[in-house]
């Protein structure tokens, strides 16, 4: 009943990656159906006090040294800026800050970018799937690409950086964007990734046969840039696997990045643990069971004990999602509440 967050693979999950909103400015088809979904009500959503008292039995108890904040769409979130200063202020168990990070679609970015860093805020990724405005308003039911484009601007002034843009591709929809998105992407020193599409969208929207594949990827980059695998660069439990671009960036210092969750899963190194907005802890991102952390804090549980419902709800995380596999089952929460 102490220590950190092992499971009985000998994992330790070390990055805890909180979902602040299930709610979003944006309905990415992949993600949540047009007309919006069931919203969790707010007497069922986490205050700050009580996010900031779980986040620091994480950080202060349980080995955690990275917080992602993700939504929904994060920034919807009035008291983010809160959340990052009260998470900034920890120490954790070797005696540094925290680092921390937000995955955001990047509306409201512009106004926000600099109140973020000033609250303690050192990354940032971003959800960009075209450069194409009429596709951004297909893809996500809203014509707000301009506003991405300025809130990645000014993520980047302010000193986001590594600035991450995250590019799911869809067969027939933006697949013919990979070398064009890169190049932006080099263009403007943002570290593009592209992801895998995984079935966790609206029922019945996955078809593997439209997801578009690692290797497919790496090919239509190869017909335009010379990738160069990384000499000596351990993946470890980073999703995204990265290629250097031959002769590019100042220092040499431009690459790419593909997540292939389905293809080339990094389960077998996950760092990673989940906290919903409702306050149920997730020990993987396709978990079918977890554990409810609000109607403990509310009931009066003490951190030492919540600490060890935290470890003992780690010890049972799959090995793997299985995803390729027969027996595979979908999550019910979808993805806007999980927080990706
Ligand atoms: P960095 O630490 O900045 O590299 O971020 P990240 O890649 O961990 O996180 P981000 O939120 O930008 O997510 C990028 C993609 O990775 C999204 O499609 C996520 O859904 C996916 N992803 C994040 N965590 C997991 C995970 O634990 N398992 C799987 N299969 N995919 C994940
Ligand atoms: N598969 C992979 N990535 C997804 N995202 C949203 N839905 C999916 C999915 N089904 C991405 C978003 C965002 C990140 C949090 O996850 O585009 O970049
Ligand atoms: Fe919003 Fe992200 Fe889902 Fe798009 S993928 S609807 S930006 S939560």
């Amino acid at each position: 009943t102490s220590g950190g967050l092992v499971d009985r693979q000998g994992r330790v999950a070390t990055d805890l990656r909180v979902s602040l909103t299930d709610r979003c400015n944006l309905r990415c088809t992949y993600c949540m159906p047009a007309e919006g979904q069931d919203w969790l009500p707010d007497s069922h959503v986490l205050t700050d006090d009580e996010m900031i008292r779980l986040i620091t039995i994480a950080v202060e108890r349980l080995g955690v040294r990275e917080v992602r904040f993700t939504g929904g769409e994060p920034l919807l979130r009035r008291g983010l800026e809160t959340l990052i200063a009260a998470t900034t202020s920890l120490r954790t168990v070797d005696g540094l800050a925290p680092e921390t990070s937000i995955t955001t679609n990047g509306l409201g970015l512009a106004h926000r970018a600099e109140g973020l860093v000033a609250a303690g805020l050192t990354r940032a990724n971003v959800s960009l799937d075209t450069l194409d405005r009429a596709r951004y308003a297909a893809i996500t039911r809203r014509d707000r690409l301009p506003a991405v484009l300025a809130g990645l601007e000014a993520a980047d002034r302010a000193g986001l950086r590594p600035l991450k843009v995250n590019t799911v591709l869809m067969r027939g929809v933006n697949d013919d964007e990979a070398v064009p998105l890169l190049r932006w992407a080099l263009e403007h020193g943002y570290r593009l990734r592209f992801i895998e599409q995984m079935p966790l969208g609206p029922r019945e929207s996955w078809d593997r046969s439209e997801m578009v594949t690692a290797a497919e990827i790496l090919a239509s980059l190869r017909g335009a840039f010379d990738l160069v695998e990384q000499p000596g660069l351990v993946r470890g439990a980073a999703p995204a696997q990265t290629w250097t671009v031959d002769g590019g960036g100042p220092d040499g210092s431009w690459d790419v990045g593909v997540v292939a969750s389905v293809t080339n899963p990094f389960c077998g190194n996950c760092d990673r643990v989940r906290l919903t907005s409702d306050g149920r802890l997730r020990n993987c991102l396709f978990a079918l069971r977890e554990t409810n952390l609000l109607d403990l804090v509310r009931s009066g549980m003490d951190d030492a004990s919540l600490a060890d419902v935290w470890r003992s709800a780690m010890w049972g995380k799959t090995a793997q999602h299985g995803i390729e596999t027969d027996g595979f089952v979908q999550p019910r929460r979808p993805m806007s509440a999980i927080g990706g």
